[in-house]
């Protein structure tokens, strides 16, 4: 989020020192290479570059004190009680305090529990720096697009005129603008993601209502997703859902929502909800096994979150993965970003190779080249013609035609 924030303000025109307290990331950066996989950065980081618009440090007392903005794009991780971790705002908020130009503003753009605008205010303990909130929408693997075509800007701050400076960066982007008090700016961006999950929780839910009735949940979703009140995005059913935000930021808005006094019981289900959306894919991969898992040989295609990301993060793949390991079955797995084994995963150098000689192919992320496999070729290498698609993205009658017993979600 810290890298895409600073190379797209400085596309967008703006003069850009990105800073890092990790001087090897500084380093890889200053040399044209980017440390993630995210579609289209790393060009745009190479152009700025060039421009002389971005550049980057690790010691910055000195830049700081030219900047009129500082945008604190820094990890909330979660604690052990669920709660966001602000160690590193408060870190970075105290180091960088005694450097800031009279009148700059501080735009925190890390999700940061309700009132977390107050801390940093407190922190800083300077009147003549504003602090504003400035929460980031962005999805890996499309950040750069989301930055540059934003449904939204929210900016937060109890000074209306800072906020409308912080405003006005975005303004080429031509994006609605909606401007609040902090603790609302903050509210959104938690209740973004916990409604995007109830989204897919209910979408997994009805799948697997489908399951029992009969029904086509491609075809359910397609018709409810077409009434404008409901949107046509997020209705995907899946394998769960995961990635560094939506487990992160229900659970921190559960335990908001504790501290303030209020049991928000429908988030608490839709967190209880995606557990139970693992086990039906494990209960899916062990009823094609015959009803045991304990010695059985799966093919696992896809470890990332998501597609179109080297991202691992509490990734459903892994915890589907751990499930069946834990209950005696081996795996082989396949990632186009993954090319070491680890905690039991035996990683292979093609979903082909994956696919030899196995009992069950599980697909557990959307990756293109998976869709477009050969089920005559699958079918020719695996010890039983068995597929479980957690993402519905095979032709399902292509590969009954080639033998095999097909379980997708809700289909
Ligand atoms: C999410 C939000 O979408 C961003 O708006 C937000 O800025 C970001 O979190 C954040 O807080 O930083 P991201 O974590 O990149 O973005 O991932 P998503 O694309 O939202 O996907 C989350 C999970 O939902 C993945 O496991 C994905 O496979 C799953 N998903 C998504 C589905 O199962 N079905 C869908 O239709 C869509």
């Amino acid at each position: 989020m810290g890298l895409t924030t600073a190379c797209c303000l400085a596309k967008i025109g703006h003069n850009v020192i990105g800073i890092d307290v990790d001087e090897s990331k500084i380093k890889l950066l200053k040399s044209g290479l980017t440390p993630i996989f995210e579609d289209n950065l790393e060009s745009i980081m190479r152009q700025m570059l060039a421009a002389q618009r971005l550049t980057f440090q690790h010691d910055f007392s000195s830049e700081i004190s030219a900047c009129e903005f500082i945008f604190l794009c820094v990890p909330t991780p979660q604690d052990e009680d669920g709660s966001a971790d602000l160690t590193f705002i408060r870190q970075a908020t105290k180091s960088i305090a005694p450097f800031l130009l009279a009148n700059s503003v501080i735009v925190n753009k890390s999700t940061v529990p309700v009132g977390s605008t107050l801390v940093v205010e407190e922190i800083l303990g300077r009147k003549d720096v504003s602090v504003v909130s400035n929460p980031e929408f962005l999805r890996e693997g499309s950040a750069v697009h989301d930055f540059l075509h934003p449904d939204r800007i929210v900016v937060g701050s109890s000074n209306r005129q800072a906020a409308q400076r912080v405003a006005d960066l975005y303004r080429s982007l031509d994006a609605p603008l909606i401007i609040c008090d902090p603790a609302s700016a903050e509210t959104i961006k938690y209740a973004a993601n916990a409604f995007l999950a109830t989204k897919l929780s209910f979408a997994n839910a009805i799948a697997a209502l489908c399951e029992h009735l009969g029904a086509n949940i491609d075809d359910v979703m397609n018709g409810i997703g077409q009434d404008q009140r409901i949107g046509s995005q997020f209705l995907k059913p899946g394998p769960g859902w995961g990635g560094s935000c939506f487990p992160k930021d229900t659970r921190a808005l559960v335990k908001i929502a504790e501290t303030s006094g209020y049991d928000f019981a429908l988030l608490r289900g839709v967190i209880d909800f995606n557990e139970i959306q693992f086990e039906r894919i494990v209960h899916k991969v062990r009823k094609s096994t015959g009803g045991t898992l304990t010695g059985r040989t799966i093919a696992q295609l896809g470890l990332t979150f998501k597609a179109n990301t080297n991202d691992l993060r509490d990734s459903p793949a892994l915890r589907i993965g751990q499930m069946l390991i834990t209950k005696g079955a081996k795996i082989r797995s396949y990632d186009p970003t993954v090319n070491a084994s680890f905690g039991g995963l035996h990683v292979c150098k093609s979903a082909v190779d994956a696919c030899t000689n196995v009992d069950v192919v599980l697909i557990t992320t959307e990756w293109a080249e998976f869709s477009k496999l050969d089920p005559d070729l699958i079918a020719s290498v695996v010890a039983n013609r068995q597929v479980v698609d957690a993402r519905n993205i095979l032709d399902a009658n292509q590969w009954r035609r080639a033998g095999f017993e097909y379980q997708g979600v809700g289909r």
